[in-house]
């Protein structure tokens, strides 16, 4: 059993993972940045105790908060930086300022956690974890996602740094690679992109959002493993 705190809580994929981390065992800290309610609302329907703190993650001092209130909610075992957001822009609209504002909140806000976290983490001594979670966009981009593919490739290449420096304090750090999930984002994509996205999965389907806590619980179970980055995308794109 883990004591997880899970950024961008209150999104699609979030709500997927929820409910099985919970059967398998872990406690939860959950942080969003504005669907507190709707959050509470869906951990009763769902029956998790789990306490929820709000935070926006581009902020510092919202994270100092965030991380005063783990601690004072029983501390953490693991770091899920898994809030971001998407972003479609040709990349002749994509100016320096445009991709700094997308890389405050798909890049730093998980540097700003991992950096709080870490000091935690390496004084409980001998454990830790921490994920960070990118797209398979990092790997495979379509037309207008360099901005996006940027800043997930970014945590990818953080998470093997972080992997390096805690190596020997017990303490991992690896990437989950989504696919094309079914679940949050994926609904903002045009229902036409949609139908010719799926033809280049060789699966033939978008991936059930809540197969990613199983992931998730094998890389707390996994202390040999780390700075890796594992792929869930129905065979989109191989390494
Ligand atoms: N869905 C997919 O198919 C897919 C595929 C590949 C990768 N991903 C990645 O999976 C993660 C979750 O995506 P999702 O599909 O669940 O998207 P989503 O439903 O849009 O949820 C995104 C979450 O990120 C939070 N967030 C955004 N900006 C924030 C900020 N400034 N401060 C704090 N929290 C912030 C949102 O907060 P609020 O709850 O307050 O809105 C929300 O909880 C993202 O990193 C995304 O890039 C998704």
């Amino acid at each position: 059993m883990s004591r997880i705190l899970i950024t961008g809580a209150g999104g699609g994929i979030a709500k997927a993972v929820l409910p099985v981390l919970h059967e398998l065992g872990h406690s939860m800290l959950l942080t969003t940045r504005s669907r507190t309610a709707a959050l509470e609302s869906f951990l009763k329907d769902a029956g998790i105790d789990a306490p929820i703190f709000q935070a926006d993650l581009t902020l510092d001092s919202e994270v100092d908060a965030l991380f005063e209130w783990a601690q004072e909610n029983g501390g953490l075992d693991v770091l899920v930086n898994n809030a971001g957001i998407a972003h479609a822009a040709a990349v002749w609209k994509l100016d320096a300022a445009e991709m700094e504002r997308l890389f405050q909140i798909n890049f730093f806000s998980a540097v700003r956690c991992s950096s709080k976290a870490l000091s935690i983490l390496r004084a409980q001594e001998g454990s830790g974890r921490i994920i960070n979670v990118s797209s398979v966009v990092a790997h495979k981009p379509t037309f207008g996602t360099s901005g996006y593919a940027a800043s997930k490739s970014a945590l990818e290449g953080y998470a093997r740094g972080i992997a390096i420096d805690v190596a020997n304090q017990g303490i991992t750090a690896n990437t989950i690679a989504y696919g094309y999930m079914e679940a949050g984002m994926l609904y903002d994509v045009p229902e036409a992109m949609l139908g010719q996205i799926k033809t280049t999965i060789p699966k033939g389907a978008f991936g059930d959002a809540s197969q990613i806590a199983r992931t998730i619980d094998f890389l707390i179970n996994s202390p040999f493993t780390t700075g890796q980055t594992l792929h869930i995308n129905g065979g989109q794109w191989m390494p």
